[in-house]
Order: C-alpha cells, then structure tokens, then sequence
C-alpha cells in the first residue's frame, strides 16, 4: 500500500521524499513530527525554495503531545495510535484543489478498488468551490456530501504555522460498527473513519494569532496507511492489519493467559512502535520535554504488561518482532535495535521496582473512590514515590 502510494504520485510528476525524523529540524514550535507536511513547512510559508514543486512522502508520525495528541484514544478506539504512518502528496504553488481531489479519488477508486458507494467526503462551511468539484467533477451523490464547521475542516500544523480549509474522505464500515456519519453526534464512533485529509493550505497564524495569506496556495494531504489497510484487508479494526497482527500475536506468547483480542496487548503493540520509533530518532526517556513524553508511553506499556499479570522485564522483548516487520520500510530502526533494546530494558529495570506498590496504593484507592475521583495528594504521592506521570494514573 506503502509502495502503491508513492509510485501513483511518483508517475503524477511528484519527487519521492523520504520520510523525516521525528524530532523536527530545528522547529521549536513542535514536539515531534506529527504529519508529513512538518518537513515542508518552509516550502509552505515561502522561507525556503523547493527545488521540486510535487512531492509524496510516507512520513513516520507520533501524535503524543501538542495540539494533536492521540495517546489517550489509544485502547479505546479502532483507529487511534500514538505513532502511525502518513502518506501524503503535496503542491508547493502548483496544483490546488482540482487536480488535489482528482488524484485522491483516481487512486481510491480505481487504483485501490474501494467502492465509490463507501466513501463519504466533508468540506468547510462556505467552501463551495470544494463542493462543486466533488459534487460535478467527481459525481459523488449530494447524500454523501456534508459541510463541517472549522473544528473538523480547517487544518493547522499546531498553535502557529501554515493552515486551511480541508476536505476528508470517510470509509464507512457499515452497520456493525457502531457511529454515525461525519458531523453528526455520533460521529466519534468507528463506524465512519477518516482515511484521508486534503488541506488546501492558504494562510499562516501567528504568535499573536494573525491570519497572513502565503505566497502561493499549497496542498497538503495525509492519508493514514493503518486506516486504508484496515479498508483493504476487510477489517474493521486498524489493530487486526497484518502489521499489528504480527506484534500483537507476538506480545500474547509473552502474557500466556491472554488473548489476542486483550485490549491492553493492542496498547503494548501501539507503545512499542512508538517508543521504538522515538529512540531510533535520538529521544531518550527523561524527566523533560520530549524525552518525558516517551517516558509516559513507556510507563503506560508497563502498566498494561502489568494489568497481564507480568512481574518481568518484558518490553525491550519486542523490539525484535518490530525490527522485523518494519526495518525493512524504514532502516533507522534496524541500525540502532541494540540501542532500542538497551534503552527500553533499562528504563523497563527502574520502573518496574516502584510499579506493583503503586499499583497497590491506586488499586486501593479506587476501589474506596467515589465518582471515579480520588485525591489529588495520591495522584501526587504517586508521581513523586512512585514514578506514575498523572496521565497513567488517569488512564
Ligand atoms: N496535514 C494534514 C493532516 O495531518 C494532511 O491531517
């Protein structure tokens, strides 16, 4: 799919860019790459002259902090991760919104066979122009055409940096999952699943929170390669994909009393890429910053190996499976799997010492709490004796 992808828009006249780290270059305004834009952000604003003006990427991406933050949905929803892959085509001032949702619906329908009958698409409010060319050019049936406010359908990088209006493409999965249609109230359900988002880049905001025009309208997409697989492989759940599949029946060997439908094993999958990723890319756990972050997604792995009834070190185990499956796509893990396995064993060695007593104290305190609360002294008493981020303490 990885591969279909970039050699659709490779034989459209678009450069085939690698995907960039995860920590940004240079880009303080954000804490890891979160789509694959981020590495042509200067592009975007004008800094910069792009010596191509078509380019696809598959971008490593983690979404654990900042304005776009997936952690906590991750083990609750089918579709949530904290680290996945975007693949996504852009126009530097070249193309805009015709040839944008030409090549997504071409490459959908006819390159990828989905039913045109399953997609559904929204605009932003106002954006008649969007409107019109899904509705005339593309011939999609009024019904499954729905206008969005700017909470779904303008796009921003993070609290300042270049944005738009957008247009996202819906799989619905059908009447077995639950969840309404895009814009309705039960449109947080899995039923109806973003696959794609076209952003028709046109401003910059801020500090101070100002609109300014860039110098030329750009496109911007992103298309989560874990939901279209889920498409094409008939699943409903991102986490039965071949890839998770793998990781997934690999973690079960480890907890024998679980299932593989164990929701906290699809946690411990999601973690291990996540964490893996963010080593390979020179973050290291810590009590600041980026490093904090993977220290929390750690913990929470921990914390749910412990729910198995683990008492080992088991983490670092699975960096061997996750080499296996994705080394190939992306060498950065392959050339550090020893400094992944080190890294992830040491900080599995210092928590587990203070785990199984705090779990203790929070066990017992929820099971005397009212109204899911407990006190604030605990959830401090935690995070300073114990070593639990509050986040894992909600969680
Ligand atoms: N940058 C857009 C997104 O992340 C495509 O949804």
């Amino acid at each position: 799919i990885r591969s279909t992808f970039l050699d659709y828009f490779q034989g459209n006249g678009h450069r085939v860019v690698e995907s960039s780290p995860l920590v940004p270059k240079d880009d303080p305004t954000l804490l890891f790459t979160n789509a694959g834009m981020v590495q042509f952000k200067d592009f975007f604003l004008g800094l910069k002259k792009p010596p191509y003006k078509r380019a696809v990427s598959a971008q490593r991406c983690v979404r654990a902090g900042g304005k776009h933050n997936d952690l906590d949905n991750v083990g609750f929803t089918a579709r949530h991760h904290t680290f996945f892959e975007m693949l996504g085509n852009f126009s530097f001032g070249d193309y805009f919104k015709e040839e944008a949702i030409l090549y997504s619906w071409e490459l959908l329908t006819e390159v990828l066979g989905i039913p045109k009958s399953k997609l559904w698409i929204t605009v932003l409010e106002g954006d008649d122009e969007s409107a019109n060319l899904w509705l005339n050019k593309i011939g999609l049936e009024k019904e499954r055409l729905i206008y969005c406010g700017e909470s779904d359908n303008f796009w921003m990088m993070g609290e300042t940096g270049p944005c738009g209006p957008c247009s996202e493409i819906f799989y619905d999965h059908g009447p077995s999952v639950p969840g309404g249609p895009p814009g309705s109230a039960t449109a947080d359900g899995d039923r109806f699943v973003e696959i794609w988002n076209l952003v028709f880049m046109q401003y910059e905001k801020s500090s101070t929170g100002q609109m300014s025009r860039i110098p030329a309208p750009c496109v911007d997409t992103g298309m989560g390669l874990e939901r279209v697989s889920a498409v094409l492989q008939g699943v409903t759940n991102n986490y039965d994909i071949d890839l998770f599949a793998k990781l997934i029946s690999g973690c079960a060997k480890i907890f024998p009393e679980s299932d593989v439908s164990n929701n906290s094993l699809k946690v411990i999958a999601d973690h291990i890429r996540s964490c893996s990723f963010l080593i390979a890319d020179g973050v290291l756990p810590s009590n600041e910053g980026r490093g904090y972050v993977l220290r929390r997604i750690i913990r929470r792995a921990l914390r749910h190996g412990h729910k198995l009834g683990n008492k080992e070190l088991f983490f670092y185990q699975l960096v061997e499976l996750l080499v296996r499956e994705m080394g190939g796509a992306y060498s950065v893990l392959s050339e550090k799997s020893d400094l992944l396995a080190v890294t992830l064993k040491s900080e599995e060695e210092r928590f587990l010492e203070t785990l199984d007593h705090g779990m203790k104290i929070l066990l017992e305190h929820i099971k005397k709490s009212k109204n899911k609360n407990i006190a604030g002294e605990v959830a401090f008493q935690l995070y300073d004796t114990y070593g639990f981020p509050v986040d894992l303490t909600a969680d």
